[in-house]
């Protein structure tokens, strides 16, 4: 897929208190983030004039950045209005917003008790995760090549740039093999959820999803479990093994890029139709972050 690189588009950034024009919104290479990972940041969209869940994605930054033994040096208020103001330099009515924060120069190696914390907010027009097509017929997943680690091993809970290392290597050969994404397993082998998605499915008319104990529990995960309680559907937090696959009619995913997004395939292994329940809450979400009144079950 081609695509304009990110640092040659018109536009203004948001750099450490400042709109800045995009192309000068520059690093040095001795940034302790570079070499290090010691970055966080979040992914949010606009739609309809205005940012789904801003707070609650500013809200993880700070959360991840004290993840990271760091503090964000701008309270959740401020990056709320600053992440409403950079999108609204953009002039169009949806979006997708792009706040990180890292360590920057002062110090290089391991230790980075002297580096000062950066952030900065980027908004740009970033279509579906997934192609509409897709999207109607549901994606193909691999199985990943890398699993989700063990919480004492990692930070697991923060959106953080090295926790996407695993994430990267595993698209790429889910993306090898034909398939659009790739279905993390965790340390124990149980269901974790895809590179950048959190994982549902329906056993029996009922949704089941797993608990996010090792891995982020999104923003968009906790909004669609909401519709769905509203629609009077069960929805069951849990550990879920592979073979239970299997047991499945529908699978989707879901995330502020991916939004509600069904799988058709994993790996040749198991198939699913775009069923009811999913066909449903891609319409309730759709209609939840467009501001319009959501449907409710029956009484
Ligand atoms: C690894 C991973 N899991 C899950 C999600 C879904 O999170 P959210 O719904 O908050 O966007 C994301 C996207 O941020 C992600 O990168």
């Amino acid at each position: 897929m081609h695509e304009v690189p990110y640092d040659d588009r018109d536009g203004v950034i948001w750099f450490n208190g400042e709109l800045v024009p995009w192309r000068e919104a520059k690093l040095h290479v001795l940034n302790h983030a570079l070499h290090y990972a010691s970055c966080v940041f979040e992914g949010m969209r606009a739609y309809n004039g205005k940012i789904f869940e801003s707070t609650a994605h500013n809200q993880r930054l700070h959360a991840s950045g004290e993840a990271l033994g760091f503090k964000v040096p701008y309270s959740v208020e401020e990056l709320d209005r600053v992440c409403q103001e950079t999108f609204e330099t953009t002039g169009a009515s949806e979006a997708y917003i792009r706040p990180v924060a890292w360590r920057g120069p002062e110090q290089m190696g391991v230790s980075a008790q002297a580096c000062a914390i950066n952030v900065a907010i980027a908004a740009w027009q970033w279509p579906a995760y997934f192609t509409p097509e897709a999207r109607m017929k549901g994606i193909k997943l691999d199985w990943a090549i890398y699993r989700r680690p063990d919480p004492m091993t990692a930070p697991v809970h923060a959106k953080a740039a090295g926790l996407y290392m695993i994430c990267t290597l595993s698209k790429h050969a889910a993306e090898a093999n034909g398939c659009s994404d790739a279905l993390m397993l965790d340390w124990r082998g149980q269901l974790a959820e895809t590179t950048g998605a959190n994982i549902f499915l329906v056993i029996d008319g009922k949704i089941h999803t797993p608990t996010p104990d090792c891995f982020l529990d999104g923003i968009t995960r906790r909004s669609v479990i909401r519709l769905a309680q509203q629609r009077g559907y069960e929805v069951i937090e849990r550990a879920i093994m592979p073979e239970e696959l299997g047991d499945a009619s529908e699978m989707f995913v879901t995330g502020t890029a991916a939004e509600v997004t069904p799988i058709s395939d994993i790996a040749g292994d198991y198939t699913f139709e775009v069923g009811t329940i999913t066909k449903t809450l891609m319409t309730d979400y759709d209609d939840l972050v467009n501001g319009r009144p959501v449907a409710v079950a029956a009484e």
